[in-house]
């Protein structure tokens, strides 16, 4: 059944339309969950973003963006991961749903925000990828984590999973543009270019070590 056919509401049979309402129910319930968690890790991340600025200290978080994965790309990474398509499926596969990008001024500044939030106690960390200490083969930086967070329901707690990735401003120009190359690009990317993306996050990883030792050396880090 296509969506027009969705909305000509009246070639649907009784059990179509309740169904297709109580589908509508639980994918809105879903969002919700999600969207709650990640206004709880934003809140969290505001808090100690606003304790350093009050104690006059530079703030380790620069920015902060999140976003929701819609459910039609939902359903694409189910199907081609080979998962069932339910929303039980939805919240037990797949750990990136709900996003929250931190983008940080120095490469200690993640690390520093990472220990922070894992030092809350009603967080769990599920997975925690270090991609600066190990950067993947085309040069992408970033530390990826996994929280669980508790949804406090008005009659239970509803656990969701939030992907946060952690990355410095330069780190996060260069997966902002290679992320859009590689998408916008209609050919398969050539070798010789991979090799030239994978030149230029090295060159920004060294810039990005350099510009750390000199806020050390002037004490702002
Ligand atoms: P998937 O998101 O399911 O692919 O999970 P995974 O467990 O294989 O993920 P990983 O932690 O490696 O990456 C998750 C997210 O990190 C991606 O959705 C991207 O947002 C980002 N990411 C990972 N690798 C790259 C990369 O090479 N370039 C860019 N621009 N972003 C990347
Ligand atoms: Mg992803």
């Amino acid at each position: 059944m296509d969506l027009a056919d969705f909305f000509a509401m009246d070639k649907l049979s009784q059990h179509d339309e309740e169904q297709l309402l109580e589908s509508a129910m639980q994918l809105q319930q879903m969002m919700m969950l999600y969207e709650a968690g990640i206004r709880e890790i934003k809140t969290k991340l505001d808090i100690l973003n606003d304790e350093s600025r009050i104690s006059g200290k530079p703030s380790p978080i620069d920015s902060i963006k999140s976003r929701i994965k819609t459910p039609r790309s939902i359903i694409g990474k189910l199907k081609r991961r080979g998962y069932p398509i339910s929303l039980q499926s939805m919240m037990e596969n797949l750990n990136d749903i709900g996003g929250i990008r931190v983008i940080c001024p120095f490469i200690e500044d993640i690390y520093t925000v990472a220990d922070m939030l894992m030092r809350q106690d009603d967080l769990t960390l599920v997975d925690r990828k270090d991609y600066i200490e190990n950067p993947k083969p085309n040069g992408y930086r970033s530390l990826h984590l996994i929280l669980e967070v508790p949804i406090f329901l008005s009659d239970r707690t509803q656990p969701v999973h939030i992907e946060l990735q952690l990355r410095t401003i330069a780190m996060d120009f260069w997966a902002s543009l290679e992320h859009q190359l590689r998408y916008k690009s209609d050919v398969k990317v050539p070798a010789h270019i991979s090799d030239d993306l994978k030149a230029c996050a090295d060159v920004i990883a060294a810039t990005d070590e350099e510009m750390q030792r000199i806020a050390k050396e002037l004490h702002v880090l």
